[in-house]
């Protein structure tokens, strides 16, 4: 999925855009620049007219609200927060690889990405619509963007938890990188869930309700749902899924890449590892013979809550084949499991195994 795709010209909107980073250009530097910034769609990009846009705020609220743009950007104080965005689908090619997979994207490591988003936090937009119940316990999302699902067609749409809404790194953004959010990535406005999975963060936001239940959206009752390794299309039982919310902690390894052929001696070994954005990463360890012994990553940036956190390591190594592997754990003591085989699941999503690849020396 090569990302020129996202600045060719003679992509029109009938085509579905998704599209990643070359792997030479993912995470060299904390902040991704824009267009090296992963896209995900589920469908064509909508047809905006921006001058009449309006954001409706709606459901559970004492007052119903309908803001243009302006009204936002004035209304509410300005926020920024760099923040890291991962698709739940990250890493699902390896998951394919040890068992097949029919749905999905068969994203490597590229779909991932870090951005300074600007805009204003969903909490002070909600408490302006005033929270009516004491039963409201979701808000729910919905874009512009619309497909059909289950013979219906729908928005795409998506909810979290009331109490993750009114934390104060979520936010509704309008700019990313310090320019107006671009048409790819959301424009006007987004919802940036830091930690969660990268579908909550629903872009061409039109409306936000405030209800009892999850949201009954496609891609919150079937779409990103996690279910155990045993599970499969046949015998599966939608209702009994994990609505799919914050992310493991997680490692990867970035360069060198996958069977890469190198001069034998100092081999530099690069990465990202990233968590549920709420605790930080404490260690990233990488090891050159397949799991055997092991050695600390060095950091390349200040840990934070809610970003990726870069590392890089060094080897002497030999002629010959060899495996590199890591793992990380992050402030909670979490950390991944070993194998593919304990995290394979059908819909191929939040793949957090011990990332490995192999290389030749010669
Ligand atoms: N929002 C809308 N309206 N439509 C979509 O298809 N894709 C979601 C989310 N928000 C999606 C959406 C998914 S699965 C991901 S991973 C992120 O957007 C990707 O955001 P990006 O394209 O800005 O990287």
């Amino acid at each position: 999925m090569p990302l020129s795709e996202k600045h060719d010209e003679t992509k029109t909107y009938d085509d579905i855009l998704n599209a990643g980073p070359p792997l030479n250009q993912l995470a060299k530097e904390f902040v991704t620049p824009t267009e090296l910034f992963f896209v995900r769609n589920h469908t064509q990009i909508p047809h905006l007219q921006l001058d009449s846009y309006r954001l409706r705020v709606g459901g559970l609220v004492t007052r119903e609200l309908s803001l243009s743009m302006d009204e936002i950007k004035n209304n509410f104080e300005r926020r920024s927060l760099i923040a890291t965005l991962q698709c739940a689908g990250n890493r699902r090619k390896e998951l394919v690889s040890y068992k097949p997979i029919d749905d999905g994207l068969a994203w490597g490591i590229e779909a991932i990405g870090t951005a300074d988003w600007t805009g204003v936090r969903l909490g002070d937009v909600l408490a302006s619509a005033g929270i009516s119940c004491a039963e409201a316990e979701h808000v729910a999302f919905l874009g512009l963007d619309t497909l059909m699902s289950d013979g219906q067609r729908e928005a795409f749409g998506s909810s979290i938890p009331l109490d993750k809404a009114l934390a104060s790194e979520v936010l509704l953004a309008y700019e990313m990188n310090g320019e107006d959010l671009p048409l790819v990535h959301g424009c006007p406005l987004r919802v940036i869930v830091p930690g969660f999975i990268g579908a909550r963060s629903v872009k061409w936001l039109s409306e936000i309700r405030i209800q009892e239940e999850p949201s009954e959206n496609h891609y919150q009752q079937v779409g990103y749902k996690l279910f155990p390794p045993h599970i499969n299309m046949y015998n599966v039982d939608y209702h009994e899924g994990m609505q799919l919310t914050k992310l493991p902690v997680n490692s990867v390894i970035v360069r060198p890449e996958d069977r890469s052929l190198m001069t034998a001696g100092k081999v530099e070994v690069e990465g990202y590892a990233m968590s549920d954005g709420e605790h930080e990463i404490t260690w990233v360890t990488v090891s050159p013979d397949g799991g055997r012994s092991w050695q600390r990553a060095e950091f390349l940036n200040e840990p934070q809550l809610w970003t990726w956190q870069l590392w890089r390591a060094e080897f002497d190594l030999p002629q010959g084949q060899h495996e590199i592997v890591v793992r990380a754990w992050d402030s909670a003591a979490n950390s991944q499991p070993e194998t593919i085989a304990s995290v394979w699941n059908f819909k191929g999503y939040v793949n957090n195994a011990w990332h490995r690849v192999k290389i030749t020396l010669k």
